[in-house]
């Protein structure tokens, strides 16, 4: 068993104008492949060669591997990015909707908390909502961050910070990539990680 490239869950097409199929070609097809491929070469012949993607990370991360770690955290936080958007319009509603409401306001506000701390963000990484139990909270992660290495934070929804994510559509703008990214997250995705209790986990 290795590490596989999970397929994007819709064509390529299907995000625009978000996000361009080309930008989704060359995300997913170039990016997300290397970091899979460089994590299989990584793990080839070690004790982690059958292991689950998920499990890799949390291993590298407790033995600080960190150029395992880059290469596994960044395959899985891209798989949980595709997940994280969908070009189906969706709402927050049961526990999920209670807790952005306490915490937030508003699924608008949310997203205005989230945009600010992914363009706030200095470099490369990552913008999460994530739970700890049943508390929210917006994190952002450096390069191959990722919230499985913190055991007490549950990732719900993810948008990629990292300029190839947005540089062939947007150029330079950040905020212009992360406003049209936030309408598209998917919230029943988030519904099912905040009520699951552990983390998403990676297909194999
Ligand atoms: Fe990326």
């Amino acid at each position: 068993m290795s590490v596989s490239l999970i397929s994007l869950p819709y064509p390529e097409t299907a995000l625009e104008p978000a996000i361009s199929a080309q930008t989704l070609a060359v995300h997913h097809g170039k990016h997300h492949r290397a970091y899979v491929d460089k994590t299989n070469e990584l793990i080839a012949g070690t004790s982690l060669a059958d292991a689950s993607l998920n499990s890799i990370v949390v291993a590298a991360a407790v033995a600080n591997d960190t150029k395992l770690f880059n290469q596994a955290a960044q395959a899985w936080n891209h798989g949980f990015y595709w997940h994280s958007l969908t070009p189906n319009r969706s709402a927050p509603d049961g526990a999920l909707a209670e807790a952005i409401a306490s915490t937030y306001g508003s699924a608008e506000k949310l997203c205005d908390v989230l945009i600010e701390q992914g363009v706030g963000h200095f470099g490369s990484g990552w913008a999460w909502l994530v739970a700890d139990g049943k508390d929210l909270s917006i994190v952002t992660t450096h390069d191959a961050g990722c919230p499985l290495a913190d055991g007490n934070k549950r990732p719900l929804l993810v948008i990629d910070v990292w300029e190839h994510a947005y540089y062939l559509d947007r150029k330079n703008d950040r905020k212009a990539y992360l406003t049209a990214a936030a309408r598209l997250l998917d919230w029943n995705f988030a519904s099912e990680n905040f009520s699951r209790g552990e983390p998403w986990t990676y297909p194999s």
